[in-house]
């Protein structure tokens, strides 16, 4: 079973790109037959080092999924090459991916809520400045996101 390598990308990598991270080897780990290796980062710098917001710890931590392990990084070259996959939470996130990606490598990126032959679910919205009922919207949000990539990657392997 060949390994499909993910980065999930937002701004600053402290609230949306860790909580997908983990939800996608989450809903990857109960599945058969496909072996995801996820990493998140963020386009910004501002969080270098820090761990995940503590409202999207505890958000996942109700789903039973830790995120706390995780450490904040930003995007580098290296990463276009590295992954096969990488997807924006929101169309900023998007247009700053497809501006610094080398051409050969810009159709990995993807916008996770509008996926390729898949129901449009729209952009993950940036919950930093909300409060923890955002965190909890975001959540169910990126659940719903997971099941369709995890789709996506079915039916793109046929
Ligand atoms: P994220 O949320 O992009 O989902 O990690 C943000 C985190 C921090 C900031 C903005 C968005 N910030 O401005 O520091």
């Amino acid at each position: 079973m060949r390994s499909i390598k993910v980065l999930t990308v937002c701004l600053g990598n402290i609230c949306r790109s860790p909580a997908a991270q983990g939800i996608l080897e989450y809903a990857a780990a109960s599945r058969k037959g496909i072996d995801l290796q996820l990493d998140s980062a963020g386009t910004a710098a501002y969080h270098i080092g820090s761990k995940p917001d503590p409202r999207s710890i505890a958000a996942l931590k109700k789903r039973s999924i830790d995120i706390g392990y995780q450490q904040a990084r930003q995007v580098n070259n290296d990463d276009f090459a590295y992954f096969d996959w990488i997807l924006a939470m929101d169309e900023s996130n998007y247009q700053h991916l497809i501006a610094m990606c080398p051409e050969p490598y810009k159709n990995k990126i993807l916008l996770f809520g509008s996926l390729p032959n898949s129901p449009s679910l729209g952009e993950v919205n940036d919950p930093y400045y909300d409060g923890e009922k955002s965190f909890e919207v975001m959540v169910d949000h990126l659940m719903a996101l997971s099941d369709n990539f995890l789709a996506f990657l079915d039916s793109s392997s046929k």
